[in-house]
């Protein structure tokens, strides 16, 4: 051990001797602009930062696919069972929403997602993936081992707490819309402020990024099936052929972003399957082709997919062919554009440069990728960012969906204590703020 880590150490132990972790010197009003560091120094606290890891390396042995995360689901009850927090369960199949306070209002919720990915993991090492062809490969495993970690940092501070904390465990983030499963069960009427995060490899370790407004893109789906007429490829007079037909819906498609999408207004159609056909001397029936599209408004969003949809069917009967469209594949609905609060900007950044110091928030310019937390953003003030993880002496780390993708485990004390402190101080200040008018009608969750 390096001498910094052993001054480092003692000094840890003796804060802590000298004033136990009573409550005031973690949550105290005096010094509100303090809960950040605190918070921040009991995460990095070796005990938590061992037992962090732990949950995070067990949840990574063992993904689950999106409303199939039962283990995962368990484990995360099982640690709030221990630490005396309740919970709701089942909320939207596998679904757990813990609360730490009061009990009353106001209420904060703090997210994080469960599912992994149909990814066979390609990183050998000790805790890699027990199941063939599921990975956790996009960093779901540490946000619920940041999440419970706040939970225990929280708990710990309960007494203190000016209001009721939320801690949300949502199914199904990568696809069926797991956030918008839990929020139709109405578990999370009445909450007033809800944040979530992402692990990144784009930015430095001990650094967060974030924009106010739109953040993500909106994404929806498409599937088509053009139907035309088959028949011998030599005679094509007798035939209604469906891959021209299909061809130039897909070339007509490409106009969309081109001509009518106002050039500042980022927007995307990508075709990306094109079935149809199987021997050189026959002109099939029909083709299906499919893609997705993105959009940084609702507004845009809705007008591409009425485009998309009439293109498509317009473009068919040009060709003689009928087409069907459909926009609902596999049970996964579009998910909207994520969109920051600005008070709850802010708010974060308020929160981050007391932990971090304001050289480590970085203005994140907006993403064409989306995230389900899109849909409580939608019904609830929400604020969504990411948490760096890349640390320059150690290589650069792979990006999300990758069979080689590697979270560093140092991001873990980040996330836990700006969930914690987010919170918290969430709640101090409502306490400040003038009544709103429905405040009194939210007794209850
Ligand atoms: C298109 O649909 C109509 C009505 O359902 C049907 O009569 C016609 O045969 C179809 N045409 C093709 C090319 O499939
Ligand atoms: C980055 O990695 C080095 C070498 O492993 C380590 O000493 C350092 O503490 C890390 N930085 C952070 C912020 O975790
Ligand atoms: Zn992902
Ligand atoms: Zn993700």
């Amino acid at each position: 051990m390096e001498f910094f880590k052993w001054v480092s150490l003692i000094f840890t132990i003796c804060m802590f001797i000298s004033k136990p972790t009573s409550s005031n010197f973690v949550l105290g009003k005096e010094s509100s602009s303090e809960i950040p560091v605190n918070f921040l120094n009991l995460a990095k606290k070796p005990e938590l930062v061992d037992w962090m890891v732990g949950i995070r390396r067990k949840v990574h042995e063992n993904p689950e696919l999106g409303f199939e995360e039962f283990e995962t689901s368990k484990l995360i009850r099982t640690e709030l069972h221990k630490m005396d927090i309740p919970f709701t369960y089942p909320v939207a199949v596998t679904g757990v929403v813990g609360f730490i306070g009061t009990g009353k209002p106001p209420f904060v919720a703090i997210r994080a997602d469960m599912d992994a990915l149909p990814i066979q993991e390609g990183v050998e090492w000790e805790h890699k993936s027990k199941i063939p062809g599921k990975m956790h490969a996009c960093g779901h495993d540490a946000h619920v081992a940041m999440l419970l970690g706040a939970a225990k940092m929280l708990q710990e501070h309960r007494n203190d707490i000016q209001g009721t904390v939320v801690l949300v465990f949502q199914p199904s983030e990568e696809r069926g819309a797991g956030a918008k499963k839990m929020l139709e069960t109405g578990v999370l009427e009445n909450i007033d402020a809800i944040f979530g995060l992402h692990v990144s490899p784009n930015f430095p370790i001990g650094a967060v990024a974030t924009r106010s407004g739109p953040i993500l893109a909106g994404s929806g789906l498409f599937e088509a099936v053009i139907n035309g007429k088959g028949g011998h490829a030599a005679l094509p007079q007798h035939t209604v052929d469906p891959i021209l037909a299909a061809s130039n819906v897909i070339v007509s498609l490409q106009h969309l972003v081109s001509r009518e999408a106002d050039p500042l207004d980022s927007q995307v159609v990508t075709v990306s399957k094109f079935q149809g056909g199987g021997a050189f001397n026959v002109i099939p029936d029909s083709v299906t082709i499919g893609g997705t599209f993105r959009a940084f408004s609702k507004e845009s969003f809705m007008q591409l997919e009425q485009r998309i949809k009439e293109v498509i069917t317009g473009q068919a009967t040009v060709q003689r062919c009928n087409a069907t469209v459909n926009f609902n594949i596999k049970n996964s609905p579009p998910y909207p554009v994520t969109v920051n609060n600005k008070d709850l900007h802010e708010h974060f950044r308020n929160v981050a440069t007391e932990m971090l110091g304001a050289r480590n928030i970085i203005e994140m310019a907006p993403q064409m990728g989306s995230e389900d937390f899109a849909f409580f953003a939608e019904k609830i003030p929400g604020y969504f960012f990411s948490v760096g993880m890349q640390n320059e002496t150690q290589g650069q780390l792979e990006r999300g969906h990758s069979p080689y993708y590697i979270v560093n485990e140092d991001v873990l004390p980040y996330g836990a204590a700006l969930h914690a402190s987010l919170a918290t101080k969430y709640l101090l200040e409502y306490q400040s703020k003038p009544t709103s008018p429905e405040g009194s009608l939210h007794d209850e969750l």
